[in-house]
């Protein structure tokens, strides 16, 4: 659904859809809106103030803006009540925190992501994407999203983390309740709670099991870190940080999988270049990050005092929502912004974020988007859309993901990994 903006003067306020459901094509509502104006009211469902930013510039600097706050306590006060209540577990954790809070609590993942540790997944990240492959039929049509993109991430950061096997389809459910919260509506709460106390008491349990017995896994790479950094982190703390590695790196990375491919498939010139030449894979992926960015918002801030954003007056505790899909189809900082280039250099996108929130698992889903897409080409030649894409239909959570909810594809026949 495209987003009509009113008639206004520059900076009028938007309907709630134009950030709540961006539909599956929201780029000429954005286009109009960055015309319009930077900084937007948006009529938000809940009692609140809230503000979108859509163009590029405006973007960076308040992702820089000190007086921005990720900190609940600086949230409306249905927001913080809600969260507060029902999933204390998701607000412990640096992606709710501003500095110096935040900067101790990133520390834990200092050595998580380096390229020596991934350099020690990759086999394992290819041994799942392959796996996965093979479990496709011969022929026929296969719905790419549920059956590939989805579970590749959770099966590979369960693996990262030392998740056995068994407890991954627990992990996914518990994970997917959480991605979505806050819930309006009783009913999510109570699933959010159940979640909630699912995870972090599995999570406490594997905790201890590491601590008796470190392992070179994430797990014990972030209780290593806790220690070496003088200790002083709570339990809470530290559930709160795994659990945050669960959720953020899921639908994220399976939706760079499941756009970028159907992003591909709709552009068979594109498809025929990276065909031709694999080693355009890398920045293909930058490409398919920008086109059709993950996180089409990042996770709200709020205003920690009355401030303006380029001229706007915003006032305390307003939510304000960085449009990272409208700052990614930006011309003053694009050329051709809404031209598919799988060889675009420089490629600046806002998709992973910017500055001290900077998304720190960037280097594993580039990962696992090389292995992913390589093998997918690789291994299912006249890979093509299984209906006109038109008909593939798109999902938004409260999350701010979205990403193809089916992706129904053919292919001339599987060859062997
Ligand atoms: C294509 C895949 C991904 C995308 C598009 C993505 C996007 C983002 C964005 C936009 C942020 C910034 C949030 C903000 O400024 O409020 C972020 C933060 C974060 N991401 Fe990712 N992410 C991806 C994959 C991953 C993976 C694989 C992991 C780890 C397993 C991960 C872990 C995190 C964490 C821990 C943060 C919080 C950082 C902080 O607050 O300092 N992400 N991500």
């Amino acid at each position: 659904m495209t987003v009509e903006l009113p008639e206004s003067k520059a900076g009028g306020t938007l309907p709630a859809e134009f950030c709540t459901r961006p539909g599956p094509n929201p780029y000429p509502s954005y286009a109009a809106a960055r015309e319009q104006s930077p900084v937007h009211p948006i009529d938000y469902p809940n009692p609140a103030e809230a503000y979108v930013v859509t163009d590029y510039e405006t973007v960076v600097q308040a992702f820089t803006d000190p007086r921005l706050s990720k900190s609940v306590d600086n949230a409306p006060g249905f927001f913080r009540d809600a969260l507060r209540e029902s999933s204390p577990v998701l607000i412990k954790n640096m992606l709710t925190s501003d500095p110096p809070k935040h900067t101790r609590l990133r520390k834990l993942l200092g050595n998580a992501f380096v390229p020596r540790r991934l350099k020690l997944l990759r086999p394992r990240v290819q041994e799942i994407t392959d796996d996965l492959i093979d479990a496709l039929p011969e022929t026929g049509v296969v719905d790419l999203y549920n059956d590939f993109a989805l579970p590749l991430p959770m099966r590979v950061i369960c693996e990262f983390l030392g998740v056995p096997p068994e407890d991954r389809d627990v992990l996914h459910d518990w994970g997917m309740v959480l991605s979505n919260a806050p819930y309006a509506d009783e009913e999510g709460n109570r699933r959010l709670k159940e979640a909630s106390e699912g995870i972090e008491s599995y999570l406490l349990a594997h905790m201890s099991a590491r601590r008796a017995d470190p392992r070179e896994d994430l797990t014990s790479v972030v209780l290593r870190s806790a220690d070496e950094e003088g200790g002083g982190y709570t339990d809470d703390e530290i559930v709160s940080t795994l659990v945050l590695l669960v959720i953020a790196g899921h639908k994220t990375t399976s939706n760079l999988i499941g756009n970028g491919t159907q992003a591909l498939l709709r552009h068979p010139e594109q498809f025929r270049l990276l065909l031709d030449r694999p080693e355009l894979v890398t920045t293909a992926i930058e490409e398919f990050l920008r086109y059709e960015g993950p996180v089409y918002r990042a996770p709200q801030r709020f205003a920690s005092e009355d401030m303006d954003i380029a001229g706007h007056p915003v006032g305390r505790n307003s939510v304000v929502h960085l449009m990272l899909n409208s700052a990614n189809r930006d011309p003053a900082v694009f050329e051709d912004p809404d031209r598919l280039d799988i060889t675009r250099k420089p490629n600046r996108h806002l998709s992973f974020g910017y500055s001290v929130h900077f998304c720190p698992g960037a280097p594993l889903s580039r990962v696992e988007g090389d292995v992913a897409f390589t093998t997918l080409l690789r291994r299912l030649p006249g890979l093509r859309l299984a209906v006109p894409d038109d008909q593939v239909p798109w999902r938004y959570d409260n999350s701010a993901s979205r990403g193809v909810e089916r992706l129904p594809i053919t292919y001339d026949r599987r060859l062997p990994r």
